[in-house]
């Protein structure tokens, strides 16, 4: 290795700390072409499972929905009606699709759309601070920090406000407090409203009287917290806006283009579709609860079809909804490593989920619950999937519920993947007519460890995962200061795989997907290293001759029975598959990411 080469070597080395596993993404995203076929037994399975549980006595009382879509359309969805219905209300007693269940929480990514929606518009900056929008803030009356709290920070969860004003207060339910150890209280000053007065909505001006005795969680901005207060004053700032009523906002903005028709803010007029959970003597169904001003974090009635819906258009839509915001992205830290806020997704990514693998599964979810209402979405970018699950009646069988779905699922749906990865990526390419005269090979397999990986390539005569990639690990993995050394040709095994970057060579015509090649560790060493578990993603090192040298543009033919084509634009060369495609695209369609 000349001197030149061996700078050049560690400079990428340095620059590019490659303690770095299995990359994300891993594969462009399905579009499950085939619908649910594809998944057929791992839906099967579910379906099992799911049978199985709701013959337990802790099931009587219960009735939910489970639904599983693409970014096109509904693959699967399970519904179970509870054995014992509410004898006061009868619906039709036959939970489907179209069954209205309160979803809570899950309102606060409707408010948080219509947010976004306004910062598209150019209606309001998300780094404004709230007092501009409700001005009875900018008061010496408050004692919380308003100035310094945006509606970035409120839909983050990072305002550091108080979760709450009108519920959760021990005072409403214990009939003698001093019962559980607390001092007998007055309750002088507390709002008249909601759990404070049989369920009466609070309007604007209770909330806005009540926090003026509020006092900060948090510094703005400092640590994240849920809050539900946030998305209540998001809801005020829609209005001062817009001019209209909260409901009014959503119907325009999102219920109505997207034809959610059993979605609202309000009661549906009858119960007839209605998931009526039954509630312990004295206890009110929610189903009644008008949640007043708290509405905008959590008021929404809707249907899994209706869900369903707004999934696809969150999962095809994410990354367009308003200049320099992806909506997955988190935006604050949640407790410990696996969690985080985004606005205002709760963001769970996990590498205990697949099991040749320790490439992170990422979750961007909400949850909602209200007394007899649970219910979760989930979005899985990278697998282009979507699930919402919804219970009415009793919250502790939600995780027997949401395990299989969110678990089984995931390592089918992995499976799936590969196999068609596989057929569709993989196989022996030589050089095309124009470059012949070189003796130039590029082999190219998948396997769920390695993920779609170059197994071998020969450049004009030359090695190059030796010559070049083996390079950069064996500085990596040798000498890299922040690694024990190690000697010479013991380096961690390695493989150089390949992560589409989602872009196309030609965006016009959506072909020619560009992917990177990056050498990555395979197994992570027993007793590693503290700093084993970093890794700053760095795609783009080095470039030859002004070109990426690890691009690779994949170009499917035109017509059926067209082979493909790789070409590598640092490399000069354009190479074609031998012998052809073993099968037919199932889950990955050419062109579609
Ligand atoms: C279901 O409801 C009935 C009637 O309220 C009650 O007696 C029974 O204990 C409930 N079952 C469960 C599992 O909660
Ligand atoms: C808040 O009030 C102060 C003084 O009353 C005024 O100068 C300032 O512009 C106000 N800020 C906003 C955001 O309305
Ligand atoms: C709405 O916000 C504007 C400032 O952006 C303010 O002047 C106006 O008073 C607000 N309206 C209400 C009803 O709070
Ligand atoms: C809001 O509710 C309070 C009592 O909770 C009431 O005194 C007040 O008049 C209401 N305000 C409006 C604008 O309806
Ligand atoms: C932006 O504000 C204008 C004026 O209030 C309103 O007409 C328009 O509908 C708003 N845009 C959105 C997306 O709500
Ligand atoms: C809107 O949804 C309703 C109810 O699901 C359906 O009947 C109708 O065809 C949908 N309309 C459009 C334009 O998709
Ligand atoms: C191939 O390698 C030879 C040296 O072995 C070199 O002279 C030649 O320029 C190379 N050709 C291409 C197209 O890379
Ligand atoms: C092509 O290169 C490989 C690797 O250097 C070598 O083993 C093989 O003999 C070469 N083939 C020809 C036809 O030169
Ligand atoms: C991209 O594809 C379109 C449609 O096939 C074609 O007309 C155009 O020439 C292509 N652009 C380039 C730069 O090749
Ligand atoms: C790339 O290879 C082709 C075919 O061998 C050759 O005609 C062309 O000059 C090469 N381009 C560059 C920039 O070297």
């Amino acid at each position: 290795m000349g001197l030149k080469q061996a700078i050049c070597l560690a400079a990428l080395a340095t620059s590019a700390t490659s303690r770095c596993y299995a990359p994300n993404p891993a594969f462009p995203v399905p579009s499950w072409p085939n619908g649910a076929s594809t998944l057929r037994t791992a839906f099967q399975d579910l379906e099992k499972q799911y049978d199985t549980a709701i013959k337990a006595p802790k099931f009587e009382n219960t009735s939910f929905s489970v639904e599983v879509t693409s970014k096109t359309s509904t693959l699967w969805s399970y519904h179970h009606t509870a054995a014992n219905l509410n004898p006061a209300r009868p619906g039709d007693g036959n939970v489907s699709p179209d069954s209205i269940y309160r979803i809570a929480s899950i309102t606060k990514t409707f408010t948080t759309l219509a947010i976004l929606y306004q910062q598209a518009a150019g209606n309001l900056s998300l780094d404004d601070p709230v007092t501009y929008y409700i001005p009875e803030l900018n008061s010496s009356d408050y004692t919380l920090p308003w100035k310094d709290i945006t509606l970035r920070s409120l839909a983050s969860q990072l305002s550091g406000i108080p979760r709450e004003f009108a519920q959760s207060d021990i005072w409403n339910f214990f009939q003698d407090p001093t019962s559980i150890g607390l001092p007998p209280a007055t309750g002088e000053g507390l709002p008249t409203c909601d759990e404070y007065n049989y369920y009466k909505p609070c309007n604007r001006s209770d909330l806005l009287t009540q926090l003026k005795k509020s006092k900060p969680v948090f510094a703005p901005n400092q640590k994240s917290t849920y809050s539900n207060l946030n998305f209540e004053l998001l809801g005020l700032v829609l209005e001062n806006i817009t001019k209209l009523p909260y409901a009014q906002i959503i119907h325009n903005l999102i219920f109505t283009p997207l034809n959610m028709t059993s979605s609202s803010l309000t009661k549906p007029a009858s119960d007839v579709r209605a998931v009526l959970p039954l509630m312990p003597a004295g206890e009110p169904n929610y189903w009644d609860v008008n949640e007043g001003v708290q509405n905008p974090t959590g008021g929404i009635y809707t249907s899994s079809r209706d869900m369903g819906i707004y999934l696809r258009y969150i999962l095809t839509h994410y990354n367009a909804l308003a200049t320099g915001v992806n909506w997955f992205h988190p935006v604050s830290k949640g407790t410990g490593p696996h969690s985080f806020y985004g606005m205002p997704w709760e963001i769970f990514s996990t590498e205990e989920l697949l099991p040749e693998s320790r490439r992170p599964v990422t979750f961007v979810t909400k949850s909602g619950g209200l007394p007899g209402y649970y219910s979760h979405i989930y979005l899985l970018e990278e697998y282009g999937l979507g699930i919402s699950l919804f219970v009415g009646g009793n919250g502790a069988v939600f995780d027997e519920l949401h395990t299989p779905v969110t678990t089984d699922l995931i390592r089918a749906a992995e499976e799936a993947v590969w196999e068609d990865m596989q057929s569709v990526y993989t196989g022996r390419f030589i050089p095309t007519e124009d470059y012949a005269h070189l003796n130039t090979t590029l082999t190219l397999a998948t396997s769920p460890a390695k993920g779609l990986h170059l197994e071998q390539f020969i450049s004009n005569s030359t090695d190059v995962l030796a010559a070049l990639f083996g390079g950069i690990m064996s500085a990596a993995t040798s000498s890299h200061p922040r690694h024990h050394p190690k000697p010479k040709g013991q380096g961690d095994p390695w493989h150089a795989q390949l992560t589409p970057t989602l872009l196309h060579a030609n965006e016009t015509a959506s072909s020619g997907e560009i992917y990177r090649v990056l050498p990555v560790l395979t197994q992570k060493p027993a007793n590693a290293p503290v700093w084993e578990d970093d890794c700053v993603t760095d795609v783009d090192t080095m470039s030859y001759a002004g070109k990426a040298v690890n691009e690779m543009v994949f170009w499917f033919g035109e017509d059926e029975g067209d082979d493909l084509v790789v070409e590598l634009p640092a490399w000069n060369v354009s190479l074609r598959r031998v012998g052809g495609r073993e099968g037919r695209a199932m889950v990955v369609q050419k062109g579609d990411l």
